[in-house]
C-alpha cells in the first residue's frame, strides 16, 4: 500500500506515519528526517538544504524528487510505503505519480490532516525529537518520563531549528501557497481523504485506521 500523509507543518502527520509504517510493515519516508540527516551529516546535500530549512523555504524540487527516486527503488519500498512532508508542490506529485507508474503502481489514499493555526504553533513549539532515534515527544501533550531523555533509546532530546516562532509562521505561509494545491490535484484522483487531526494522537490513529478499512 502506498500512502501519503498530508498536511500542513505540525499537524502530526510524523507522528501517524511512525504508528502505521509499523502496523502495515512498510517503510516511513519522511524528506525532512532525510534531510536533517544529511545536513547533521554535513554532506554536499546537507549544505544545500541547510539554507532553505532553516528560513522554512522548499529545498528545490529537482533534489526532493532525486532523493524520493533513490529511496523507493529500495527493496523494502516493493509493497509500499509512506509518505511523510512528500509531495509538497504539484511538481513533486507529478514527478512521484511517473515514477510509481513504471513498476505499475500508484497511490493508494492521500490521509490530508486537518488542525487549525494557533494549535500548530502550540504543537511545534512544545515538540521535542530525539537525536538518536527520531521519537517525537512534546513537553505537555506527549512528554518523555524523564526531562529531556528519550524513553525507548535513552539518547538526548533536542529542539528542531525550524520550530521558532516566526519559522514556523513562514512555514505555514509556503504550506498554503505551494502545497495546498495538491488537495485538489488529489481529490480530483479520487484518493484524497480528510481526517480531523486535533483530537488526541490515539482518536486520529482511530480515524485514520477506519479510513484504511473502510476506503
Ligand atoms: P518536515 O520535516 O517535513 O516538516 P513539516 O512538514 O513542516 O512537518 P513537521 O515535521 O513539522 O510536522 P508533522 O506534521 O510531522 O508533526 P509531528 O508529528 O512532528 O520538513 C522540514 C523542512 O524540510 C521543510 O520546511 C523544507 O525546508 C524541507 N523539506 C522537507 N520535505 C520537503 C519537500 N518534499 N520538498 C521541499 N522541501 C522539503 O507533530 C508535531 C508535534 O505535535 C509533536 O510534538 C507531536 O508530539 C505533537 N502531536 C502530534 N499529534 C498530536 C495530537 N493528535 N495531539 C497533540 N499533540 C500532537
Amino acid at each position: 500500500m502506498f500512502l501519503i500523509f498530508l498536511g500542513a507543518p505540525g499537524v502530526g502527520k510524523g507522528t501517524q506515519a511512525d504508528i502505521f509504517a509499523k502496523e502495515l510493515g512498510i517503510p516511513h519516508i519522511s524528506t525532512g528526517d532525510i534531510l536533517r540527516e544529511a545536513v547533521a551529516r554535513g554532506t554536499e546535500l546537507g549544505l544545500v538544504a541547510k539554507g532553505y530549512m532553516e528560513k522554512g523555504e522548499l529545498v528545490p524540487d529537482e533534489i526532493v524528487i532525486g532523493i524520493i527516486q533513490e529511496r523507493i527503488s529500495e527493496p523494502d519500498c516493493k509493497k509500499g510505503c509512506i509518505f511523510d512532508g512528500f509531495p509538497r508542490t504539484v511538481t513533486q506529485a507529478a514527478a512521484l505519480d511517473k515514477v510509481l507508474a513504471k513498476s505499475n503502481k500508484k497511490i493508494d489514499y492521500v490521509i490530508n490532516i486537518e488542525v487549525d493555526e494557533e494549535e500548530i504553533v502550540r504543537r511545534l513549539s512544545g515538540r521535542r525529537s530525539c537525536a538518536k532515534c527520531g521519537r517525537i515527544y512534546h513537553l505537555l501533550y506527549s512528554p518523555p518520563v524523564k526531562d529531556g531523555i528519550c524513553n525507548d533509546c535513552g539518547g538526548e532530546l533536542y529542539q528542531r531549528d525550524d520550530d521558532r516562532e516566526e519559522v514556523i509562521r513562514n512555514r505555514l505561509r509556503v504550506y498554503n501557497q505551494e502545497t495546498v494545491p495538491l488537495i485538489s490535484y488529489y481529490r480530483k484522483k479520487s484518493v484524497l481523504r480528510n481526517v480531523e487531526g486535533k483530537n488526541s494522537v490515539e482518536e486520529v490513529t482511530q480515524e485514520i485506521e477506519r479510513v484504511l478499512k473502510t476506503g
